[in-house]
């Protein structure tokens, strides 16, 4: 048993590890070109501006880096089968979607996107997060759901993207918006 458990633990482990050095996983721009390695000037998934500023009022979307996807995407459409009026009413539906366009997410993840299907922070058929399915909307509030290089919040105006998938300068505040509407949902 003690012989057998560090290669046991490898196996679980080098998976993750892959994972977290990007090793395994290609790397796409907005376009959703995928790169063996990135352009110089490609700016990290995750990067932020201050609160309450735009990330492209700041930057240009050409150099933002992402997960590439096989299929092309879809036009967004609402993923809420059960629309309350009340979701609309939450005190932090404008909060959460300005720190989403913040940051470097809003590149792929707006209507106009690569990954508009998969949630889209200027959704327009109701609330923002009406783009997205129950997982998602869990994953933004549970753990980073893109790997690689995660920036500091010293470096990222305060935003951080260790506690939640989102990055968020108020990882509490961000959870408990997205459970709310989790809950609400009842799915
Ligand atoms: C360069 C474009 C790009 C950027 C930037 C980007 N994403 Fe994505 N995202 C994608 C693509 C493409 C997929 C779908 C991946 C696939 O098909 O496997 C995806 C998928 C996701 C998913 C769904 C994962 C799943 O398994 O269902 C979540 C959640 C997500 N992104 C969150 C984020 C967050 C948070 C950020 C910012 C930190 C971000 N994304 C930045 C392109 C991007």
């Amino acid at each position: 048993m003690s012989r057998r458990l560090p290669l046991f633990t490898l196996a679980l482990l080098l998976p993750a590890l892959m994972a977290a050095c990007g090793g395994s996983e290609s790397v796409c721009l907005s376009d959703g070109v995928q790169y063996d390695e990135l352009p110089e000037g490609a700016i990290f998934n995750g990067t932020c501006v201050s609160e309450g500023e735009r990330f492209d009022d700041r930057y240009s979307c050409d150099m933002v880096e992402g997960p590439c996807r096989d299929e092309p995407h879809g036009t967004p459409s609402s993923q809420v089968t059960n629309p309350d009026p009340e979701r609309l009413n939450d005190p932090d539906l404008d909060w959460a979607q300005a720190q989403a366009a913040s940051c470097s997410c809003s590149c792929c993840h707006r209507d106009s996107g690569v990954s508009a299907d998969i949630w889209s922070y200027d959704f327009e058929g109701g609330a923002w997060t009406d783009s997205m399915n129950t997982d998602r909307l869990r994953r933004l509030a549970e753990y980073p759901s893109h790997t690689g290089n995660v920036l500091s919040p010293e470096e990222n105006f305060g935003f951080r993207r260790d506690e939640t998938g989102m990055p968020t300068t108020d990882p509490d505040r961000l959870r408990a918006f997205l459970e709310r509407e989790v809950m609400r949902r009842g799915d």
